[in-house]
């Protein structure tokens, strides 16, 4: 196992009624804007449960933050907060709005354009960050419980990723009966992301971390288990609350810590949607398994593992366990409603060369636990993805 620092700030509130624990988690006295999507939070009483928590508070709004949250947008929102004096952000809704958020506590201390300050100059360029908390209502993403965000420039169709201690959620409200209304989409797509998030901290190569591994397959295990009667039986609390706490877990640092980690299908994943608007979860389900079957060989004794531990595959030669893991893997996606390939979604094989001219505009071109997805791995990867 590598050395590591662990250190994750966000508190979380877990389980029904904790929304109106945030009369006491927004600091009395502080501005605050509260920030939303486009609209769903009106439907199930979230918005409603939030104004009431906040009555003796001074409360703005800004809504209208869409899936996948373009700078365009959180512009709008920085301005607001410029103008307001807001010193307290608070992110209702899911993975989108918290990103946004981040975007938004980041950017507005920032003197120079924040997209230009964040994604071109990078590193250093977030030294501080407004204060902010967030009311989760999509399981999947893990945002509220970490420190990375992604964000969409639609006039140039870019679509990337930061992260900086700064942009943690002070605190994280979880109330499992605000996901009953997901659409099944979502649903599905929530399950999907999870998933491919603990795929991409645990299915590298082996370095004996032993609770990382075992903490991933639970992860994994419980995903199979309830994702599916996420869907069948929408109002069961425990399956909600189990799927919500196992979205949480997979993307809060705890499983990636001291282990290599891959984030080629993401980093892919997001050129896809950039390009094409596919939802990000559907992007995941296209390009992993095609990336597990390019990539078996230096992935081999963890796709064995896998095999084993997550679909009891323990007979038989060893490729043949590996195929079926992944054609295991393929099916439990298709059976969330997430389908598999590119031509799923109306995409061919002429879909692919714009993905691998922005991967390398962007200068993706060595991902991977060992760097070595190329861009001609990438090309292999999508054009056995049609
Ligand atoms: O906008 P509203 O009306 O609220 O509707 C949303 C949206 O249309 C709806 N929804 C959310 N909660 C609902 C609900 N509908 C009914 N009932 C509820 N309780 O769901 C739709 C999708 O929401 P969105 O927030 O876009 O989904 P998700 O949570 O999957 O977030 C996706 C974004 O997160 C980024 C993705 O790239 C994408 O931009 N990611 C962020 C990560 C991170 N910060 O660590 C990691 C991920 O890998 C991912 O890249
Ligand atoms: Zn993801």
């Amino acid at each position: 196992m590598h050395n590591f620092d662990f250190h994750n700030p966000t508190r979380v509130l877990f389980g029904q009624g904790q929304i109106a624990t945030l009369s006491t988690l927004v600091p009395e006295g502080a501005r605050v804007l509260m920030l939303y999507g486009g609209g769903s939070i009106r439907t199930n009483g979230v918005y409603d449960e939030v104004k009431a928590a906040l009555a003796g508070h001074t409360l703005l709004e800004f809504g209208g933050i869409e899936p996948n949250p373009t700078y365009e947008t959180l512009m709008r929102a920085i301005e607001l907060v410029r103008a307001e004096r807001i010193d307290f952000l608070l992110a209702v809704g899911g993975g989108s709005v918290i990103d946004g958020t981040k975007f938004i506590a980041a950017g507005s201390l920032l003197e120079e354009d924040p997209w230009t300050a964040i994604f071109e100059q990078r590193a250093a360029s977030v030294q501080s960050a407004l204060p902010f908390g967030a009311v989760l209502t999509l399981p999947a993403t893990g945002s509220e419980m970490n420190s990375a965000s992604v964000v969409t420039r639609k006039a140039t169709q870019e679509k990337r990723a930061f992260a900086s201690r700064h942009v943690f959620p002070r605190f994280a409200v979880l109330d499992p009966t605000k996901t009953y209304t997901l659409p099944a989409r979502q649903v599905g797509n929530g399950v999907v992301d999870a998933f491919i998030h603990v795929m991409e901290q645990y299915l590298t190569h082996p370095v004996d971390a032993k609770v990382q591994d075992r903490f991933a397959e639970g992860l994994l295990l419980t995903l199979i288990e309830d994702g599916p009667k996420a869907l069948s039986d929408p109002e069961n609390y425990d399956v909600r609350a189990n799927l919500m706490w196992t979205a949480t877990l997979a993307l809060n640092g705890l499983i990636g810590v001291g282990v290599p980690q891959d984030w080629s299908t993401h980093m892919i994943g997001h050129e896809l949607t950039a390009l094409y608007n596919l939802d990000h979860a559907q992007t995941l389900a296209v390009v992993l398994p095609a990336m597990l079957r390019v990539r078996r060989e230096v992935k081999r004794a963890k796709l064995l593992q896998y095999a084993a531990r997550v679909w009891n595959l323990l007979e038989g030669d060893e490729d043949a366990r590996i195929d079926a893991a992944i054609e295991r893997t393929e099916a439990f996606f298709n059976s969330v409603g997430v389908p598999t390939r590119l031509s799923g979604y109306g995409l061919g094989k002429e879909h692919v060369e714009p993905v691998l001219a922005a991967l390398e505009a962007h200068r993706l071109v060595k991902l991977g636990e060992d760097r070595g997805v190329t861009l001609e791995v990438s090309r292999k990867v999508l054009e056995l993805a049609v």
